[in-house]
């Protein structure tokens, strides 16, 4: 049962905008684009990594917020392929960031009963971080409420490129190379096998691109882009982009349902 005190203090903006959320109508599966951390800094006058330093405080509250709507999955972006091209010691205090908060979170994760589960080229990953990330994966293994995907040494068309060079091997191990290979094979190979596609992507900083992010897997989420920089990133953003997605009209190509009748009937007299 979603503990909606836990969700909004009374009486808070967040309330006001909890009340506009349907809560029977979630996404399934949201994934963020956490972009603006360099730009936060910089407003203040600060080195960039301060704006990582403080994106953590977002972090922590969105993946508690998520556990408590009984979401099925979060997917943060947190570190692309495409990130090494940035300065040595912003990349460093980027991965001692990422250990110190998997230190100080594995027991919140426990608690809130989160699987944790790092995706992408891991194994490039500098070995200390690599043990971290691993030891958080294996402590949590257990959980069954929202898996938190954190994408890190991540790339879309990298993932799409592992996951044909893994089926490639499995289908020479079987000695099954006249095998078909559908989408659903084919999904049930990538990183993100065990999760459903995500429903809503939401990027901060106002950008409007997806960076080589879940590049199969969004091929029909809804995409809400918002102003805000990731370190103030809040609680009530994230309310803001359900409600947002809960306004939209999914249609996966086809029609609605109401315009449909109108097809239906032309078609009739068609025949
Ligand atoms: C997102 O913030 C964090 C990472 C990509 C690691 P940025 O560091 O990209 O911030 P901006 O885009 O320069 O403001
Ligand atoms: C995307 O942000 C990657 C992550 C959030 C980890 P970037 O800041 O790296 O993306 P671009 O350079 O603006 O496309
Ligand atoms: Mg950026």
């Amino acid at each position: 049962m979603i503990d909606l005190k836990k969700l909004a203090e009374a009486g808070s903006i967040e309330e006001a905008l909890l009340d506009k959320v349907d809560l029977a109508r979630l996404p399934v599966h949201i994934a963020v684009i956490m972009d603006g951390n360099g730009r936060w800094a910089k407003g203040r006058n600060l080195p960039r990594v301060e704006g990582h330093r403080a994106g953590i405080a977002s972090v922590r509250e969105t993946v508690e917020t998520a556990a408590r709507l009984e979401l099925g999955a979060l997917t943060l972006y947190a570190f692309s392929v495409e990130n090494w091209k940035r300065p040595r010691y912003e990349v460093a205090t980027l991965m001692m960031l990422l250990k110190e908060y998997l230190r100080k979170e594995l027991a919140t994760l426990m608690t809130n009963n989160i699987r944790f589960a790092p995706i992408g080229r891991i194994e490039g990953l500098d070995p200390s971080v690599q043990r971290e990330l691993r030891y958080a994966e294996k402590e949590t293994a257990g959980n069954t409420g929202l898996v938190f995907q954190i994408a890190l040494n991540y790339g879309g068309r990298a993932e799409i490129i592992d996951t044909v060079n893994r089926i490639m091997t499995i289908l020479h191990d079987k000695e099954m190379s006249d095998c078909v290979i559908d989408e659903d094979f084919f999904s049930n190979h990538l990183y993100t096998a065990n999760v459903k596609d995500p429903d809503l992507l939401v990027r901060t900083s106002g950008e409007l691109r997806v960076s080589n992010f879940l590049l199969w897997q969004i091929a029909y989420a809804e995409i809400h882009v918002t102003k805000v920089l990731w370190p103030d990133f809040r609680r009530r953003h994230l309310y803001e982009a359900i409600i947002d997605y809960q306004a939209r009209d999914r249609r996966y190509g086809a029609v609605d349902q109401d315009d449909a009748g109108m097809f239906i009937e032309a078609d009739e007299q068609h025949a």
